[in-house]
Order: structure tokens, then C-alpha cells, then sequence
């Protein structure tokens, strides 16, 4: 996590740092700095709390600089303050560095760089021994200072460094954590993520792993970890500098919310062919790839394993292969049991969380063939897997995902479809049946995101809970679990999901007057079975608010309040379901006054274990 930005060119580099800076706020935002050569030194800044704590700080220095660094952070190594916060200087004040990732043997490092040469440590952070392992290096020469420190450090990190003895030069280096170059004319940049640099540039390099830029004003060099010089494809942005911005919403996570139709379209319309048929362009599975699967693991972290729930109950029903699904942090360290007959779908929105990259990379080493559900085009889960399912989402900016999630289950399905087919085992009939029903779930998602008023006044009545539990069964389990993580990441309440059927193993025991329950009940099949549940927690004393399908209107007479959905497939629910889920979660965090976009402890892309 973490945002880096760094520039060096003819333009202010303070206005441009401080502009990316906040496009990558959604990386971490507990405390922020920059560094800038200025009149032969370097200026450092950096304080405690949001980026506007540092743009007031810094509003009247009127600083002319042209190179610079700047950081927004998401405390790994030591409490935020203003001294944890980056950039961190060398002890003779010449080096600068900003890091997002971590320094495994900083302790060590640590140890030699005050025993050997009397370095006094100042902040309670790794990053520090990175800058002044920097200036034990230097000889009189940065890249060369660079790639030995570097070679020093074990961890994973992406850096930007300056030096006053070399004020033309930005060096970044790449391991682990996500980095982009900027090419402009007579102006480069380095960034954590594109959207920090789509005000300035369209052309991009994608750095990969081990490999270190050297950038001047007009020049920019890409070296391996060799140190021999690599030639880059640019990488041309197409989207929208727009889709970064709020566009009048009040949130991001609102703006979101309201772009799933358009973003679910686009998902599904990029695979769809003529005549029904789903197109895997770029995609180099084949119909034996497919036949010769005897397993499917899905791995992924958060919201995008809470879509892993949804794909498991969806692929086993359409293609009839087994589906495992496991949370990344949990798979890499278990030795699990995958080959090369294992297809291991790896999701993930941003294609950098460090979990699930490491795990996609297990199975790799397993043999097992990688197919990745990713938002984010040339990211490292996209670039390491064998083949990749776009989301067209769209950057995702408020840290609770939406649209990523959504879009996540429409590629699951499409998945599900397509090796259902080919396997021969899901008629064409039902296969054409699903795929006119994934057709109109835009237009549903539109005749829910018009009942907003009807999610404001239930938030009304029910922001001052302090728990909250989630029922559902089937397909509504996952939905569950994702309705209630949405809720407790902005608005704080406690929340938990568990299947309906499961509460009265122990959970139960919880239940009591006023207790509030959401149930889902949107699954025909289950339906009966959800309202026994509804009556269990109720003779407890529960307040039950239930979700359920527009013909099942017996859920109207058993629940305290209902909203009910458009009608459709049981199996198709969760695109349909999560939506009100969502928006409840995001009325009832604004009536509780918590900060929607950054919620307190998260950050959008989490690139440490
Ligand atoms: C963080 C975010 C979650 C997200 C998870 C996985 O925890 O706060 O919203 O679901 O990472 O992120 P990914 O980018 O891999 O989908």
C-alpha cells in the first residue's frame, strides 16, 4: 500500500506531487511528505493525517523546484506521526527516499549501518535504513549507490530517490510493489498507479520486477537487476482522465455504486460474439485445457474472494468441476493440493495485492494454469498469469469495492458458461437462458439504483445499531458476507455473515430483542427455508429486515422492513442483490458521519503480507 510520486522536468514539481499524491490517497492516508530540491538542498515536508494537512502546511513556501518526491502512507513499520511519515532523509541530509512496501531485514541492516557507520536512526520505520544505506553506498555516483543498496535489502518495495549532490536525477526501483513511469516531454514522472500521472501523460511504462529507472527531463532509463539496459514497449493509456474524478457524486463509492450497469454491460459485451457465442480473445485456453480440469481453485483477498464465493457455487452448477476457493494469505503458506490438471483463477481488482499474487505464483509453481479476473490492465496479477479476464470497470477509487465486485461475478459467470459449454455437460437451452438473463441485469441494476430513497429511510431507522447479522443460503451466502464486509469497512458497525442454516450451531446464542438481522432470501429453491430461519430469529426478538425477490411477497408479512428485487434466475441473484447491500451500507456510514472513501485502518491496494 502506500502511494509514491516523483517528477523531474521544467514544470513545479510541488503542485505535481501534491496533484498525484492525492489520486493516490486511496493507497493509504494516515500521514503524507515530500521532498524537493530547493536552493541546493533538499526541502523535506511531512505530517501526520490527510495530504491536506501537508498542502496547508507547505501553502505559502511557494516552492520553484522542479525535481521532487512525495508520499502518502499506510503505516506498516511504526505508528503514524509526522516523523514515521515518508520521505526519509540520509543522516548527512543528501538522500532522500519514498517506499511503499517493506524491508524484511531492516533489523539487520539496521544494526550494521550503526555499528559500521555510526548512523543515528531518527523515525520507527524501515524505510529509514534504506535512505542511509543510500548514502553509505554513494560514491560519487547515485545509480551506482542505488543498485548497491539495493542489493543489500530483502523485502518488497517500490522506491523513488533524490540527492542534492545530483539534482537532475529520479531513480525508482521496482521489487514486489506496483510502479509506473510517466513519459512527457521535457518532464518524467513515477507513480504508484496510472491515475496520478493521467493529468500530465498518456504514454506509460510498465516497470517490472527488478528493474531500476534512472529519469532526467528528457531521458529515461530502464535497467535489470543485471544492470544492463532494457527497452520498454509504451503502454498507452485510453481511459478517461474523468473517471478518476467524483463528477458531482458525494463520494467516490456513491459514483461507483452508479456506474455498475455501465461497467457490467461493458464486462459482458466485450465477450459476447455474435450468435451467443462467448469470445475468449487473448485468452489461449483450450476446449482441452478445459476437458482435462479436474479442479478449480479460486484465491483471492476481500471483496474479491467474497466474488470467489459466488463463482464456487456458479461453476460447480454450470461446468460440474469441483470448485475450491481460499483466501490468499491462507493458500500460500498451506501447501495445497494443485497440479497441472488444477485451474487456479486468481481475482483481484487492483492486480497488486501482494497475497494474492504470491499464491498465484505457488500455483504456478504447482504446475496448476493461471487465469486471472483483474480490473487493472498490465498489473502484476495480470501480467504473471497465463491468460486474463478483464473487468471493465474502470478505476476503482473509494477503498470499499463495488463495481469491481460486481463486475468480478459477471466474469464468473461468463467463465462458468463458457466451460460449461464446452465441457458438453450444460444443455444450450440453459446456456442461451442464462446469457439473456445476464443481458438484462444492466437494466435491473437501474430499477434498484432508482429506489435510493427507499435505502435512505431504511438507513434512517437503522444507522444508530451497533451489530449487525447476515443470513442467506445459496447463492445469498456470499452476498452475505459481502453485504456485511461493505458495511463494517465504512460505517464501523459490528457485522458478521454466516449461512443461514449454520446460525443455529452457536451464532443464535446472539440473538436477542432488537438484535438486527438482514436476511437474504432471494433464491426461489430456498425461499421456505430462509423464512423458518426469519422465524427462528425472530421468536428471539431479532428485527429483520429482509431482501428478497419482487413475487415472493410472503417476505412483506414476516419481515419488519423489506426491499425487494427484480425477478430473475436463483443462480443470477448476487449481481442484483448486493446492489441495495451496498447503498444501505454507504446511507448508513454517511448518517454516522464516518469518512465513506477512506475508511479508518484500510487502504485500497494492499501490496504488504
Ligand atoms: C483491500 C481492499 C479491499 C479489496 C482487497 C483485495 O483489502 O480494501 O476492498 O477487496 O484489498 O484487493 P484486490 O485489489 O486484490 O481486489
Amino acid at each position: 500500500m502506500c502511494g509514491i510520486v516523483g517528477y523531474v522536468g521544467d514544470q513545479n514539481a510541488c503542485d505535481i506531487i501534491i496533484d498525484g499524491l492525492k489520486k493516490l490517497e486511496y493507497r493509504g492516508y494516515d500521514s503524507s511528505g515530500i521532498a524537493l530540491y530547493e536552493k541546493g538542498e533538499l526541502e523535506i515536508h511531512k505530517y501526520k493525517g490527510r495530504i491536506s494537512n501537508l498542502e496547508d502546511a507547505i501553502a505559502d513556501y511557494n516552492f520553484k523546484s522542479t525535481i521532487g518526491i512525495g508520499h502518502t502512507r499506510w503505516a506498516t513499520h511504526g505508528e503514524p506521526s509526522d516523523l514515521n511519515a515518508h520521505p526519509h532523509v540520509s543522516m548527512d541530509k543528501t538522500i532522500a527516499v519514498v517506499h511503499n512496501g517493506i524491508v524484511e531485514n531492516f533489523v539487520e541492516l539496521k544494526e550494521w549501518l550503526i555499528k559500521e557507520h555510526g548512523i543515528v536512526f531518527t523515525s520507527g520505520t524501515d524505510t529509514e535504513v534504506i535512505a542511509h544505506l543510500i548514502q553509505v553506498c554513494y560514491k560519487g555516483d547515485l545509480t551506482d549507490a542505488v543498485f548497491e543498496a539495493v542489493d543489500k535489502m530483502r523485502g518488497a518495495y517500490a522506491l523513488g530517490v533524490v540527492c542534492s549532490k545530483e539534482p537532475d536525477k529520479l531513480i525508482a526501483v521496482r521489487k514486489d510493489s506496483p510502479l509506473v513511469v510517466g513519459l512527457g516531454k521535457g518532464s518524467n514522472f513515477i507513480a504508484s498507479d496510472i491515475p496520478a500521472l493521467l493529468k500530465h501523460v498518456r504514454e506509460i511504462y510498465l516497470i517490472e520486477n527488478n528493474e531500476t529507472v534512472v529519469l532526467t527531463k528528457n531521458k529515461v532509463t530502464l535497467y535489470n537487476a543485471e544492470r544492463q539496459e532494457v527497452k520498454r514497449e509504451v503502454f498507452h493509456v485510453t481511459w478517461d482522465a474523468d473517471a478518476a474524478e467524483k463528477e458531482g457524486y458525494d463520494h467516490f463509492m456513491l459514483k461507483e455504486i452508479h456506474e455498475q450497469p455501465k461497467g457490467i454491460l461493458k464486462t459482458l459485451t466485450r465477450r459476447l460474439g455474435e450468435n451467443n457465442e462467448i469470445n475468449l480473445d487473448g485468452i489461449t485456453m483450450t476446449k482441452d485445457d478445459i476437458e482435462s480440469f479436474n479442479k478449480v481453485y479460486i484465491v483471492a483477498c476481500g471483496t474479491a474472494y467474497h466474488a470467489g464465493m459466488v463463482g464456487k457455487f456458479i461453476i460447480e452448477k454450470l461446468a460440474k468441476i469441483p470448485v475450491e476457493i481460499d483466501v490468499a494469505s491462507e493458500f500460500r503458506y498451506r501447501d495445497p493440493f494443485v497440479d497441472d490438471k488444477t485451474l487456479f483463477i486468481a481475482v483481484s481488482q487492483s492486480g497488486e495485492t501482494l497475497d494474492t499474487l504470491a499464491a498465484l505464483r505457488e500455483a504456478k509453481r504447482k504446475g496448476a494454469r493461471v487465469l486471472s479476473i483483474v480490473n487493472v490492465v498490465g498489473s502484476s496479477v495480470a501480467r504473471e498469469s497465463d491468460d486474463v479476464f478483464y473487468t471493465w470497470a474502470g478505476p476503482e477509487i473509494a477503498v470499499a469495492s463495488t463495481k469491481a465486485y460486481t463486475t468480478q461475478l459477471m466474469c464468473m459467470y461468463l467463465i462458468a458458461l463458457y466451460m460449461g459449454k464446452t465441457k458438453g455437460c450444460l444443455p444450450i437451452e440453459e446456456y442461451t437462458r442464462y446469457l439473456e438473463e445476464l443481458k438484462e441485469i444492466p437494466d435491473k441494476i437501474k430499477t434498484i439504483l432508482k429506489q435510493e430513497k427507499v435505502i435512505q429511510n431504511m438507513a434512517k431507522e437503522l444507522y444508530k445499531r451497533e451489530q449487525v447479522f447476515f443470513i442467506g443460503r445459496g447463492a445469498d451466502v456470499g452476498v452475505s458476507y459481502e453485504g456485511s464486509l461493505k458495511l463494517k469497512e465504512i460505517s464501523y458497525i459490528n457485522s458478521f455473515a454466516i449461512a443461514a442454516g449454520e446460525l443455529k450451531h452457536g451464532t443464535i446464542a446472539l440473538i436477542e430483542q432488537d438484535t438486527l438481522v438482514i436476511a437474504l432470501a432471494t433464491q426461489d429453491a430456498l425461499f421456505a427455508k430462509m423464512l423458518s430461519n426469519i422465524q427462528e430469529v425472530k421468536a428471539r426478538g431479532a428485527y429483520v429486515v429482509g431482501f428478497a425477490k419482487e413475487n415472493n411477497k410472503e417476505m412483506g408479512r414476516q419481515a419488519n422492513q423489506v426491499f425487494y428485487i427484480p425477478e430473475c434466475m436463483d443462480e443470477i441473484t448476487p449481481l442484483l442483490s448486493v446492489i441495495p447491500l451496498q447503498m444501505l451500507a454507504y446511507y448508513i456510514a454517511k448518517l454516522r458521519g464516518c469518512d465513506i472513501d477512506k475508511p479508518k485502518n484500510l487502504a485500497k491496494s494492499v501490496t504488504v503480507e
